[in-house]
């Protein structure tokens, strides 16, 4: 059956962790993958997910399967994070758990299918590499809005405009709630209140990917454009993922949420979103989900992570000045403050993808083909190589 089964392309992220890993280069650095480390360079354990950790433990607890939705307490998290703790939009909300963003997006699109049968799906050009391929195994036909200039390095957002505009109506359009990946530039206030006057005159589909929550300025600035929607009396569709937030990348804690028009129709697209997941994985793992739960459900777990997610923000922002002095400092004389002018974890660096090739094998620095490079792995130890490593290519 399988001798004609041909070899698939490595993923363009998460393939690269592989190569990494095979690297005996004691230099290498994994800038590949969106994952924050420390200032070691290590995966941080999260002391507040820590003590959730021991709470969790000290009341061993059966296994039981978890509602199809997912665990109760942890829904009503996410939707007071999401649309703030009180908002009246939450009882309009369907939320389901996921198996973290990619989970929510592939749920978001199965039940998509029957809501708008036969649209496209536009994605922001460009986007997270996994946006198409995972909307496209979904079965959709998908097509780009305009989003980066690369000449000006700067958002077209005139094209982007001018692309919604020309939308036809019911098209799906995945917009990043903030630190837009792979740019790292995002829209401003003003361009997003633009944003939503064409969503609603073109009657989209808006579908909001929310995976680096408080990684840009903090928890409700970085919520601001998805309450902001729904202020707006828009219907739209909204992933979010704790993978980053809380360093639980591994337990695959995401949501979709569905914010409806009333309590009612929310009702009812929650028992259609039952089905999609049940013929997916049949409901989701409990662990991350109670981890989560327990530090949101606790004001000062809650206010410890909140500050540890603040580290983590500003420790990325130093690594962003650091790495343009590290640059100056290896001879670059090109303005490089696009670098700092850029949120989240990302830089979108310019690099074609035979410097990034070159920076992989030479350097043993791993950045995506497309240029991106992942600053929130940066640190002392290792970014006077990249930056050496950068400069050689330039
Ligand atoms: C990334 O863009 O690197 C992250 O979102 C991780 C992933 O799953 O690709």
């Amino acid at each position: 059956w399988f001798s004609t089964v041909e070899m698939a392309p490595a993923d363009p992220i998460l393939g690269l962790t592989e190569k990494f890993k095979a690297d005996t280069n004691p230099d290498k650095a994994n800038l590949g993958v969106g994952v924050y480390q420390d200032a070691n360079g290590k995966l941080p354990l999260l002391p507040s997910v820590a003590e959730a950790e021991r709470r969790v433990a000290s009341v061993p607890q059966p296994k039981p399967y978890l509602p199809i939705d997912g665990l109760p307490a942890y829904n009503q998290a996410v939707k007071e994070l999401v649309f703030g703790a009180g908002s009246p939009v939450i009882e309009r909300v369907a939320t389901v758990q996921a198996l973290g963003g990619t989970g929510a997006l592939r749920v978001g699109a199965e039940f998509l299918k029957s809501v708008v049968p036969g649209a496209k799906v536009l994605l922001s050009d460009p986007s997270w590499e996994n946006h198409r391929a995972l909307f496209t195994a979904a079965g959709y036909e998908v097509e780009s809005y305009r989003y980066y200039d690369a000449a000006a390095r700067d958002i077209d957002f005139a094209g982007m405009v001018e692309d919604l505009r020309s939308a036809e109506r019911g098209t799906i359009v995945v917009l990043h709630a903030c630190c837009h990946n792979p740019t790292g530039y995002d829209l401003d206030d003003e361009q997003w209140g633009q944003v939503i006057e064409a969503v609603k005159e073109r009657e989209l589909v808006a579908f909001i990917d929310m995976a680096y929550q408080g990684f840009a300025e903090g928890l409700d600035e970085d919520g601001r454009v998805v309450r902001r929607f729904a202020d707006a009396g828009l219907q739209f569709v909204c992933s979010t993922s704790f993978s980053k937030s809380f360093a639980l990348y591994g337990e695959r804690d995401g949501a979709l949420s569905i914010v409806c028009a009333d309590a009612d129709e929310a009702k009812r697209v929650l028992s259609q979103l039952k089905p999609v997941v049940r013929t997916l994985y049949s409901n989701p793992p409990t662990h991350g989900a109670r981890l989560v739960a327990t530090v949101l459900g606790d004001p000062e777990l809650r206010a410890q992570w909140e500050t540890e997610l603040g580290e983590m923000r500003d420790r990325i922002k130093e690594m962003r000045a650091a790495l343009v002095e590290g640059l100056q400092a290896a001879g670059i004389t090109d303005d490089v403050s696009f670098i700092t002018d850029q949120v989240g974890m990302f830089s979108y660096s310019g690099l074609t993808k035979d410097q990034m090739v070159r920076l992989r094998e030479e350097f043993a620095v791993y950045g995506t083909d497309k240029g991106r490079i992942c600053v929130a792995a940066l640190n002392p130890n290792n970014i006077a190589h990249v930056a050496k490593a950068i400069a050689a290519v330039w």
